[in-house]
């Protein structure tokens, strides 16, 4: 691979905005940062006028999904391929369940096998399916063993934890210094609605936010927080915030002493409302959970975000053909999969919307979607920032390019996007990974399995 001298980018980093060079090395790092540096042996890149930016580091996709009644239609290589073109180089997947009963280590194995074809850096959450003895004692050994640093709790669906058993993840991941992300939505609440709208044959795409309203989230949000907060300040990670009142019991915990409370929330429920699931046959290609939420709760997040409240944003991307897998909730949205793409359009959303539309900084963005999800999820100093001897992980955005979203110019194997016919400005001309040009004006250039597994810190 040859080293790389990029000329007078404009350079963000997570704390500053400068107009200057990176130098990456014949070894996929940043040799050098800085203005006016010597090229040497090193292939000039002219990136006047352009903004290079870390490459993204999405903490939240389910590729090659199985959810029981579809299988989520990006795998790791077409997932992976549409991240790299959209400028995120990093992903950590959150593992699906396995069989009732089977340990940790279980998924972990299949997806060290699904994740093959990836072609981006990549690793995996685990999952918490039931607690025992054998599972508390098996956090620590894939720590150790795998490099795997977070897992993940749900308190609804079918694998749902007891706040018992929740306390009892919570405590041991304190001990051992892992991070608990949770899937925060009150089961008994949501399937008592969701039986009784079925029963009473309200069963349209529009129901689905009826049958999981905010305080459902916000109720499960505040309770494992207490239960973060009673373990002793576990380190706790709420994943796709959806609603202001979520947020408030975000806030609330941390007034009251918790440091170690981390909140994401993703583009959907940034851009887009509850109003979508009016359309009587659309409204099915925003069935996902939580559901899409009131102008007001969108409000809420931009300024959680603006002050830092909210850490980073992901995308839980989770992507079901419309045409066909989505169509099993056309009669009844119960049976729908839950889920929505996203991986290859929250840096260029967040580049147009965000920064171009002057609601947030470039360091901001790139502390949201690059350093804070590589900081939390142990991949920092490696991934997230521009510096010396961190991998070179560069996406090169030109901010002249004016652009409509449609799923024909996208790369994520699915057949519709949430974002189509949105107006953006400023698109990825070039990603690189560890230093090698892997996409270049959205053509993908580089190999399956090109990709490495991280063992996270
Ligand atoms: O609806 C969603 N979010 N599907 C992905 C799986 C999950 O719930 O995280
Ligand atoms: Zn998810």
């Amino acid at each position: 691979m040859s080293a790389l001298l990029f000329r007078n980018a404009v350079v963000a980093t997570a704390g500053r905005v400068f107009t200057g060079d990176v130098l990456t090395g014949a070894d996929g790092r940043i040799a050098a940062v800085g203005e006016g540096l010597d090229a040497g042996d090193a292939t000039v890149v002219d990136a006047s006028g352009k903004y290079l930016l870390p490459g993204g580091v999405d903490p939240h996709t389910h590729f090659d999904l199985d959810v029981g009644i579809a299988r989520a239609s990006d795998d790791f290589y077409t997932g992976s391929v549409a991240a790299a073109c959209g400028g995120t180089t990093t992903i950590i997947d959150h593992v699906g369940f396995g069989p009732p009963g089977c340990g940790l280590f279980h998924q972990i194995e299949e997806y060290h096998r699904l994740a093959r074809p990836s072609v981006v850096d990549y690793g995996f959450h685990g999952v918490l399916q039931h607690v025992d003895d054998g599972v508390l004692a098996d956090m620590e050994r894939l720590r150790d063993r795998e490099g795997v640093t977070s897992l993940k709790l749900y308190l609804t669906y079918d694998f749902k934890l007891n706040d018992a058993d929740a306390f009892r993840v919570l405590r041991r991941a304190r001990e051992l210094g892992i991070t608990v992300c949770a899937h925060c939505e009150n089961d008994g609440v949501v399937s008592l609605l969701r039986r009784e709208m079925a029963e009473a044959g309200r069963t349209a795409a529009r129901h689905h936010p009826l049958s999981r309203p905010p305080l459902t989230e916000a109720e499960a949000v505040g309770r494992f927080l207490a239960l973060a907060a009673m373990a002793g300040d576990a380190k706790a990670y709420i994943v796709h915030l959806s609603t202001r009142r979520g947020l408030d019991a975000i806030r609330e915990a941390r007034v009251n002493g918790q440091a170690n409370v981390m909140a994401e929330t993703c583009p959907q429920y940034l851009f887009l409302d509850d109003s979508l699931y009016d359309d009587p046959k659309e409204g099915l290609k925003y069935i996902m959970s939580p559901p899409l939420r009131k102008p007001a709760d969108q409000a809420a997040l931009w300024e959680g975000l603006r002050r830092e409240d909210i850490d980073t944003v992901g995308t839980d991307h989770c992507p079901f053909f419309f045409k066909t897998q989505k169509q099993a909730g056309a009669d009844n949205f119960t049976l729908c999969p839950n889920g929505a793409p996203g991986v290859e359009l929250r840096m260029p959303l967040l580049f147009s919307e965000g920064f171009m539309k002057g609601r947030l900084s470039l360091p901001h963005i790139v502390r949201m979607c690059c350093l804070r999800p590589a900081e939390i999820f142990g991949v920092a100093p490696q991934k997230g920032d521009i510096r010396p001897g961190a991998d070179a992980d560069l996406v090169l955005f030109d901010p002249t390019i004016e652009w409509t979203v449609d799923i024909d110019r996208l790369h994520e194997n699915v057949d519709y996007t949430p974002y189509q016919g949105m107006r953006l400005t400023g698109a990825p001309a070039a990603t690189y990974s560890r230093g090698e040009l892997v996409v270049e004006n959205g053509i993908f250039k580089g190999e399956a399995g090109r990709g490495k597994y991280l063992r996270r810190k």
